[in-house]
Protein backbone atom coordinates (compact mmCIF):
# COMPACT_ATOMS: atom_id res chain seq x y z
CA UNK A 1 0.00 0.00 0.00
CA UNK A 2 1.45 3.46 -1.32
CA UNK A 3 2.00 6.00 1.06
CA UNK A 4 -0.56 8.91 1.48
CA UNK A 5 0.39 12.05 1.21
CA UNK A 6 -1.23 14.70 3.73
CA UNK A 7 -2.17 17.62 1.62
CA UNK A 8 -3.95 18.86 4.78
CA UNK A 9 -0.81 19.14 7.48
CA UNK A 10 1.27 19.96 4.31
CA UNK A 11 -0.94 23.29 3.58
CA UNK A 12 -1.32 23.84 7.68
CA UNK A 13 2.52 24.07 7.76
CA UNK A 14 2.46 26.53 4.63
CA UNK A 15 -0.40 28.33 6.14
CA UNK A 16 1.35 28.84 9.92
CA UNK A 17 4.41 30.11 8.03
CA UNK A 18 2.12 32.67 6.14
CA UNK A 19 0.37 34.07 9.08
CA UNK A 20 3.47 34.15 11.23
CA UNK A 21 5.64 35.88 8.38
CA UNK A 22 2.41 38.55 7.75
CA UNK A 23 2.58 39.38 11.15
CA UNK A 24 5.85 40.46 11.16
CA UNK A 25 5.87 42.23 7.82
CA UNK A 26 3.00 44.54 9.50
CA UNK A 27 5.06 44.73 12.58
CA UNK A 28 8.05 45.73 10.56
CA UNK A 29 6.32 48.40 8.00
CA UNK A 30 2.66 48.64 8.55
CA UNK A 31 2.04 46.93 5.91
CA UNK A 32 -1.24 44.25 6.00
CA UNK A 33 -1.17 41.73 3.12
CA UNK A 34 -4.57 42.67 1.31
CA UNK A 35 -6.79 39.99 -1.15
CA UNK A 36 -9.24 40.95 -3.37
CA UNK A 37 -11.17 37.95 -4.90
CA UNK A 38 -13.93 38.58 -7.29
CA UNK A 39 -16.64 36.27 -8.54
CA UNK A 40 -19.22 36.84 -11.04
CA UNK A 41 -22.49 34.78 -11.47
CA UNK A 42 -24.37 32.49 -8.64
CA UNK A 43 -22.61 28.89 -9.04
CA UNK A 44 -22.29 27.54 -6.09
CA UNK A 45 -19.28 25.30 -6.36
CA UNK A 46 -17.40 28.88 -7.33
CA UNK A 47 -19.11 30.51 -4.85
CA UNK A 48 -18.14 27.72 -1.81
CA UNK A 49 -14.45 27.97 -3.07
CA UNK A 50 -13.98 32.05 -3.11
CA UNK A 51 -15.75 31.69 0.70
CA UNK A 52 -12.79 29.37 1.70
CA UNK A 53 -10.27 31.91 -0.08
CA UNK A 54 -11.90 34.82 1.80
CA UNK A 55 -11.89 32.66 4.99
CA UNK A 56 -8.35 31.90 4.78
CA UNK A 57 -6.89 34.96 4.15
CA UNK A 58 -8.89 36.71 7.00
CA UNK A 59 -7.19 33.67 9.45
CA UNK A 60 -3.75 34.80 8.38
CA UNK A 61 -4.25 38.16 9.14
CA UNK A 62 -4.90 39.70 5.71
CA UNK A 63 -7.38 42.31 4.49
CA UNK A 64 -9.58 40.12 2.86
CA UNK A 65 -11.95 42.05 0.09
CA UNK A 66 -13.99 40.03 -1.81
CA UNK A 67 -16.52 41.35 -4.44
CA UNK A 68 -19.28 39.17 -5.57
CA UNK A 69 -20.68 40.91 -9.17
CA UNK A 70 -23.86 39.67 -10.25
CA UNK A 71 -24.39 37.31 -13.45
CA UNK A 72 -25.53 40.49 -15.63
CA UNK A 73 -21.84 42.23 -15.22
CA UNK A 74 -20.52 43.08 -18.66
CA UNK A 75 -17.03 42.75 -19.79
CA UNK A 76 -16.46 46.53 -19.36
CA UNK A 77 -17.72 46.64 -15.77
CA UNK A 78 -15.46 43.90 -14.49
CA UNK A 79 -12.33 45.33 -15.96
CA UNK A 80 -13.55 48.60 -14.67
CA UNK A 81 -13.38 46.65 -11.26
CA UNK A 82 -9.67 45.31 -11.79
CA UNK A 83 -8.45 48.67 -13.10
CA UNK A 84 -9.74 49.96 -9.30
CA UNK A 85 -7.95 47.20 -7.80
CA UNK A 86 -4.86 47.83 -9.73
CA UNK A 87 -4.58 51.11 -8.07
CA UNK A 88 -5.77 50.22 -4.86
CA UNK A 89 -2.44 50.29 -2.38
CA UNK A 90 -4.05 48.17 -0.02
CA UNK A 91 -4.47 44.91 -2.36
CA UNK A 92 -1.44 43.04 -3.37
CA UNK A 93 -3.51 40.39 -4.69
CA UNK A 94 -6.00 40.13 -7.15
CA UNK A 95 -7.87 36.45 -7.93
CA UNK A 96 -10.76 36.61 -10.62
CA UNK A 97 -12.86 33.34 -10.02
CA UNK A 98 -12.68 31.27 -13.15
CA UNK A 99 -14.97 30.22 -14.74
CA UNK A 100 -16.74 32.94 -15.88
CA UNK A 101 -20.69 33.00 -16.89
CA UNK A 102 -20.23 32.77 -20.70
CA UNK A 103 -21.02 36.28 -21.95
CA UNK A 104 -17.97 37.01 -20.47
CA UNK A 105 -14.20 36.69 -22.30
CA UNK A 106 -11.46 35.95 -19.24
CA UNK A 107 -8.48 36.41 -21.12
CA UNK A 108 -8.69 40.23 -21.56
CA UNK A 109 -9.60 40.51 -17.82
CA UNK A 110 -6.48 38.12 -16.74
CA UNK A 111 -4.42 39.92 -19.10
CA UNK A 112 -5.31 43.53 -17.39
CA UNK A 113 -4.61 42.07 -14.23
CA UNK A 114 -0.71 43.74 -12.77
CA UNK A 115 1.61 41.35 -13.15
CA UNK A 116 2.91 42.40 -9.32
CA UNK A 117 -1.11 41.30 -7.99
CA UNK A 118 -1.50 38.47 -10.20
CA UNK A 119 -1.42 35.53 -7.23
CA UNK A 120 -3.22 33.17 -9.56
CA UNK A 121 0.02 33.10 -12.04
CA UNK A 122 -1.72 33.32 -15.13
CA UNK A 123 -0.68 37.06 -16.71
CA UNK A 124 1.27 36.29 -19.78
CA UNK A 125 4.63 38.21 -18.05
CA UNK A 126 4.19 35.66 -14.95
CA UNK A 127 3.40 32.13 -17.18
CA UNK A 128 6.44 33.57 -19.43
CA UNK A 129 8.76 34.23 -16.36
CA UNK A 130 8.14 30.75 -15.54
CA UNK A 131 8.31 29.34 -19.48
CA UNK A 132 11.94 31.00 -19.51
CA UNK A 133 12.64 29.33 -16.07
CA UNK A 134 12.34 32.20 -14.18
CA UNK A 135 10.86 31.27 -10.81
CA UNK A 136 12.28 33.78 -8.32
CA UNK A 137 10.69 37.26 -9.71
CA UNK A 138 7.20 36.02 -10.94
CA UNK A 139 4.16 34.55 -9.22
CA UNK A 140 3.27 31.13 -9.78
CA UNK A 141 0.10 29.73 -10.22
CA UNK A 142 -0.86 28.32 -6.82
CA UNK A 143 -1.74 24.46 -7.85
CA UNK A 144 0.84 23.79 -8.96
CA UNK A 145 2.99 25.33 -6.51
CA UNK A 146 1.57 23.53 -4.26
CA UNK A 147 1.52 19.99 -6.18
CA UNK A 148 5.29 20.24 -6.51
CA UNK A 149 5.89 21.06 -2.90
CA UNK A 150 4.06 17.51 -2.23
CA UNK A 151 6.38 16.03 -4.97
CA UNK A 152 9.73 17.34 -3.09
CA UNK A 153 8.27 15.92 -0.05
CA UNK A 154 8.34 12.87 -1.21
CA UNK A 155 11.44 12.77 -4.11
CA UNK A 156 13.59 16.10 -2.38
CA UNK A 157 14.32 19.44 -4.56
CA UNK A 158 16.16 17.78 -7.51
CA UNK A 159 14.14 15.50 -9.90
CA UNK A 160 17.12 14.48 -12.08
CA UNK A 161 16.38 11.11 -13.64
CA UNK A 162 12.93 11.04 -13.04
CA UNK A 163 10.25 10.93 -15.76
CA UNK A 164 7.17 12.76 -14.96
CA UNK A 165 4.00 12.88 -16.86
CA UNK A 166 1.18 15.18 -16.16
CA UNK A 167 -1.95 14.59 -18.16
CA UNK A 168 -3.74 17.86 -18.86
CA UNK A 169 -2.68 20.74 -20.48
CA UNK A 170 -4.41 23.91 -19.49
CA UNK A 171 -3.11 27.26 -18.60
CA UNK A 172 -4.40 27.06 -15.05
CA UNK A 173 -2.48 23.51 -13.88
CA UNK A 174 -0.70 21.44 -17.00
CA UNK A 175 1.32 23.87 -18.50
CA UNK A 176 2.20 25.60 -15.61
CA UNK A 177 2.88 21.73 -13.96
CA UNK A 178 5.25 20.46 -16.51
CA UNK A 179 7.17 23.77 -16.64
CA UNK A 180 7.67 23.38 -12.81
CA UNK A 181 8.94 19.52 -13.16
CA UNK A 182 11.10 20.68 -15.97
CA UNK A 183 12.96 23.82 -13.53
CA UNK A 184 13.42 20.82 -11.42
CA UNK A 185 15.62 18.45 -13.76
CA UNK A 186 12.66 15.52 -14.23
CA UNK A 187 12.54 14.36 -17.97
CA UNK A 188 8.26 15.53 -18.99
CA UNK A 189 6.06 14.29 -21.04
CA UNK A 190 2.65 16.92 -21.32
CA UNK A 191 -0.17 14.39 -22.08
CA UNK A 192 -3.81 15.06 -23.15
CA UNK A 193 -6.48 13.76 -24.54
CA UNK A 194 -5.00 13.60 -28.53
CA UNK A 195 -2.32 11.65 -26.94
CA UNK A 196 -1.96 7.92 -28.45
CA UNK A 197 -1.58 5.14 -26.00
CA UNK A 198 -2.05 7.25 -22.63
CA UNK A 199 -1.88 3.93 -20.50
CA UNK A 200 1.39 3.14 -22.29
CA UNK A 201 2.80 6.40 -21.59
CA UNK A 202 1.76 6.70 -17.97
CA UNK A 203 3.55 3.48 -17.07
CA UNK A 204 6.62 5.09 -17.80
CA UNK A 205 5.92 8.05 -15.10
CA UNK A 206 8.31 7.71 -12.01
CA UNK A 207 6.10 10.80 -11.11
CA UNK A 208 2.45 10.75 -12.50
CA UNK A 209 0.45 13.76 -12.26
CA UNK A 210 -3.06 13.77 -13.91
CA UNK A 211 -5.26 16.94 -14.22
CA UNK A 212 -8.38 15.68 -16.56
CA UNK A 213 -11.35 15.96 -14.67
CA UNK A 214 -12.25 12.49 -15.71
CA UNK A 215 -13.53 10.41 -12.08
CA UNK A 216 -11.39 7.70 -11.41
CA UNK A 217 -9.91 7.68 -15.05
CA UNK A 218 -6.09 6.37 -14.06
CA UNK A 219 -6.21 2.97 -13.41
CA UNK A 220 -3.84 0.52 -11.61
CA UNK A 221 -2.23 -1.24 -14.92
CA UNK A 222 -1.73 2.80 -15.97
CA UNK A 223 0.94 2.81 -12.86
CA UNK A 224 5.03 2.33 -12.54
CA UNK A 225 5.10 0.40 -9.52
CA UNK A 226 6.44 2.61 -6.70
CA UNK A 227 5.06 5.59 -9.12
CA UNK A 228 4.51 8.93 -7.08
CA UNK A 229 0.80 9.83 -8.32
CA UNK A 230 -0.31 13.56 -7.56
CA UNK A 231 -4.52 13.49 -8.16
CA UNK A 232 -5.57 16.75 -9.04
CA UNK A 233 -8.74 16.18 -10.50
CA UNK A 234 -11.95 17.32 -8.12
CA UNK A 235 -14.97 15.42 -9.29
CA UNK A 236 -18.57 15.67 -7.82
CA UNK A 237 -20.16 11.96 -8.27
CA UNK A 238 -23.69 10.40 -6.97
CA UNK A 239 -22.87 8.72 -3.49
CA UNK A 240 -25.88 6.44 -2.95
CA UNK A 241 -24.27 4.59 -0.38
CA UNK A 242 -23.97 8.40 1.50
CA UNK A 243 -27.95 8.39 0.85
CA UNK A 244 -30.16 9.40 -1.74
CA UNK A 245 -28.85 11.72 -3.53
CA UNK A 246 -26.35 12.74 -1.62
CA UNK A 247 -22.90 13.19 -3.82
CA UNK A 248 -18.91 12.70 -2.82
CA UNK A 249 -15.31 13.50 -3.94
CA UNK A 250 -13.16 11.58 -6.00
CA UNK A 251 -10.49 12.41 -8.12
CA UNK A 252 -9.08 11.72 -11.33
CA UNK A 253 -7.24 8.63 -10.54
CA UNK A 254 -9.27 5.24 -9.15
CA UNK A 255 -7.48 5.41 -5.83
CA UNK A 256 -8.07 2.45 -4.04
CA UNK A 257 -6.66 -0.01 -6.85
CA UNK A 258 -3.83 2.52 -7.83
CA UNK A 259 -2.51 3.01 -4.34
CA UNK A 260 -2.06 -0.80 -4.48
CA UNK A 261 0.70 -0.43 -7.18
CA UNK A 262 2.03 3.58 -6.49
CA UNK A 263 4.56 4.31 -3.89
CA UNK A 264 3.30 7.99 -2.47
CA UNK A 265 -0.46 8.83 -3.74
CA UNK A 266 -2.11 11.72 -3.08
CA UNK A 267 -5.50 11.70 -1.77
CA UNK A 268 -9.48 13.30 -2.85
CA UNK A 269 -10.00 15.08 -1.03
CA UNK A 270 -7.02 15.82 1.25
CA UNK A 271 -4.07 15.81 -1.29
CA UNK A 272 -3.57 18.92 -3.88
CA UNK A 273 -6.97 20.83 -2.70
CA UNK A 274 -5.70 22.00 0.37
CA UNK A 275 -2.46 23.73 -1.37
CA UNK A 276 -4.32 25.48 -3.54
CA UNK A 277 -5.74 27.43 -1.27
CA UNK A 278 -2.05 27.60 1.13
CA UNK A 279 -0.33 28.81 -2.07
CA UNK A 280 -2.69 31.75 -3.24
CA UNK A 281 -1.81 33.23 0.51
CA UNK A 282 1.57 32.52 0.14
CA UNK A 283 1.74 34.50 -3.05
CA UNK A 284 -0.22 37.39 -1.27
CA UNK A 285 1.88 37.91 1.19
CA UNK A 286 5.09 37.56 -1.37
CA UNK A 287 3.32 40.37 -3.25
CA UNK A 288 3.13 42.48 -0.38
CA UNK A 289 6.83 41.90 0.63
CA UNK A 290 7.86 43.02 -2.71
CA UNK A 291 5.48 45.81 -2.66
CA UNK A 292 6.94 47.29 0.91
CA UNK A 293 10.53 46.54 -0.51
CA UNK A 294 11.11 43.57 2.06
CA UNK A 295 12.51 40.19 1.27
CA UNK A 296 10.63 37.58 0.39
CA UNK A 297 10.04 34.77 2.71
CA UNK A 298 11.02 31.33 2.27
CA UNK A 299 8.21 28.24 1.96
N1 LIG B 1 -11.23 28.11 -10.59
C1 LIG B 1 -10.80 26.89 -10.19
N2 LIG B 1 -9.52 26.95 -9.75
C2 LIG B 1 -9.15 28.23 -9.87
C3 LIG B 1 -7.94 28.94 -9.59
O1 LIG B 1 -6.94 28.39 -9.13
N3 LIG B 1 -7.95 30.27 -9.87
C4 LIG B 1 -9.02 30.89 -10.40
N4 LIG B 1 -8.93 32.20 -10.63
N5 LIG B 1 -10.16 30.28 -10.67
C5 LIG B 1 -10.21 28.96 -10.42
Amino acid sequence: MAFVIDGKEAAASVITAVSEAAASLENLTGTKPGLAVVIVGDDPASHAYVNSKSRMAKQCGFNSIQHSLPEETTQEELEKLVRELNADPAVHGILVQLPLPKHLNSEPVIGSISPEKDVDGLNVVNAGKLATGDLASGLISCTPAGAMILVNKIHGPDLSGLNAVVIGRSNLFGKPMGLLLLSANATVTMAHSKSRDLPAICRNADILVAAVGRPGMVKADWVKPGATIIDVGINRVPAPEKGEGKNKLVGDVAFAECAEIAGAITPVPGGVGPMTIAMLMANTLIAAHRAAGRPIPKF
